[in-house]
């Protein structure tokens, strides 16, 4: 094969054949493709798409570029246990996996959670729980499974033997603007997912302004499509759409995120990320055949147990205080009114600013930084009243990072809100 032709039949609308496919990833994967000529078929993609068979294909291979895990073995007191994962498509505050992945492990499920770094506005669950004094990401595979057989819950870093065509090809959409698309971004996910092992499976698509999919039309073809790649590799798959207009919770930052999930885990919390967290650990729960109220173990501290260990097992204190920030500063509403509208990506972009995420692959992030919102959407808030407060050690990124804050609010004036209520009403 030519790369050059693979190209422009893709350019041209065709439909690539499994020989294709394979050669194409593989190669890429090997350098004998070069980033500029697969920069240019993934565009390709963008504008014509895949059908059904290109993208099982195009899954396959990437798994195939790496090594599958088998947790098919996993047992405790002589009993087998069955694993399941979730996935979520990245989300504004989404710091579900914290208390999730515990709760679940407390009804006596595997859950395999190998998860990536933040980049761009959306934050990363081992940014989150590195905030944690201690706490390591890297485990090799026999840590895993020692893990999962004990405590029944892992967080940790996907290794680099894991679909590596897709670490590779990830970094090269996202400096090519060829992230958005839906063939692209199911294929990653899956076969990262696919390649992990577990039983089952459980998606979270988000839909709405602070996620990739704006629309619920396109977020239900991604989910789709993610649930009949799944169903065809013989995993049990399940999807829920979820709103990500507004952000979870109140907390988007790092260490924040864990003391919002710490909350939870307690029994409190705010009620979106509670409801989240209960809508799919029963998601995953059914999937693993397991008839439980997931409730039950926030309620009798079984939950947060399991948290307690699967920190302490990978070498984080979860009784240390969480690092505070040096500069916290407010941001106060201009005028009276209810929130009508919280844009989930300017607050995204303002944590991010704050120091909580990261420009490039290799920076570092600031594990106080943040925002933790004081007003969210159908709150009355009066004039001077804060709206959220920001942490960060950079003075230089507060004004930018409240001016963010503000416009991401939109505050209706109690009259005019009042006005537009009376004018609905037959
Ligand atoms: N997350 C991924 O892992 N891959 C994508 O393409 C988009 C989001």
């Amino acid at each position: 094969f030519a790369a050059v032709d693979i190209i422009r039949a893709k350019r041209d609308g065709l439909a690539l054949n499994p020989a294709q496919i394979d050669w194409v990833i593989d190669a890429y994967v090997r350098g004998e493709v070069a980033e500029e000529q697969m920069a240019a078929l993934a565009m390709a993609i963008v504008l014509n798409g895949m059908d059904r068979q290109e993208i099982a294909r195009w899954t396959r291979a990437m798994i195939d570029s790496g090594r599958r895990m088998d947790f098919s073995g996993l047992t405790r007191h002589g009993r087998r246990l069955p694993t399941v994962d979730k996935h979520s498509t990245g989300g504004v505050g989404d710091k579900i996996t914290l208390p999730l992945a515990p709760l679940v492990a407390a009804h006596g499920v595997a859950v395999p959670q190998l998860s990536g770094r933040g980049l761009g506005h959306t934050g990363g669950t081992l940014d989150k729980l590195e905030a944690i004094p201690g706490w390591r990401a890297d485990l090799d595979h026999d840590q895993i499974v020692r893990q999962l057989e004990s405590v029944g819950a892992v967080v940790c870093a996907a290794g680099g033997d894991l679909a590596p065509a897709d670490k590779k090809l990830y970094a090269l959409r996202d400096v090519t603007g060829t992230v958005e698309s839906i063939p692209l971004i199911a294929s990653s996910i899956m076969s990262k997912k696919i390649a992990e092992g577990a039983e089952a499976l459980v998606l979270d698509v988000k839909v709405g302004a602070g996620a990739f999919m704006k629309d619920a039309r396109s977020a239900g073809e991604l989910a789709e499509t993610m649930v009949g790649l799944g169903t065809d590799a013989g995993l049990t798959t399940i999807a829920l759409l979820t709103d990500m207009s507004a952000p979870l919770g109140h907390a988007v930052g790092n260490a924040c995120e864990v003391a919002e999930s710490v909350e939870v885990l307690a029994g409190g919390g705010p009620s979106d990320v509670v409801g989240l967290t209960l809508a799919l650990a029963g998601e995953m729960l059914r999937a693993a055949g397991v008839e439980a109220d997931p409730a039950d173990a926030l309620r009798d501290g079984r939950a947060m147990d399991a948290w307690r260990a699967m920190i302490a097992a990978q070498g984080g204190d979860p009784k240390a205080p969480l690092p505070q920030a040096r500069i916290s500063e407010t941001v106060s509403a201009d005028s009276d009114g209810v929130v009508t509208s919280l844009d989930a990506m300017g607050i995204g972009l303002a944590s991010w600013g704050l120091g909580a995420g990261r420009a490039r692959r290799e920076d570092p992030v600031q594990p106080a930084a943040g925002v933790v919102l004081r007003a969210k959407p159908g709150d009355t808030v009066r004039r001077g009243q804060i709206l959220a407060t920001m942490h960060t050690d950079s003075a230089s990124a507060v004004t930018a990072a409240a001016d963010r804050i503000r416009s991401a609010y939109g505050i209706e004036s109690l009259h005019g809100a009042a006005a537009a209520a009376g004018a609905r009403e037959p």
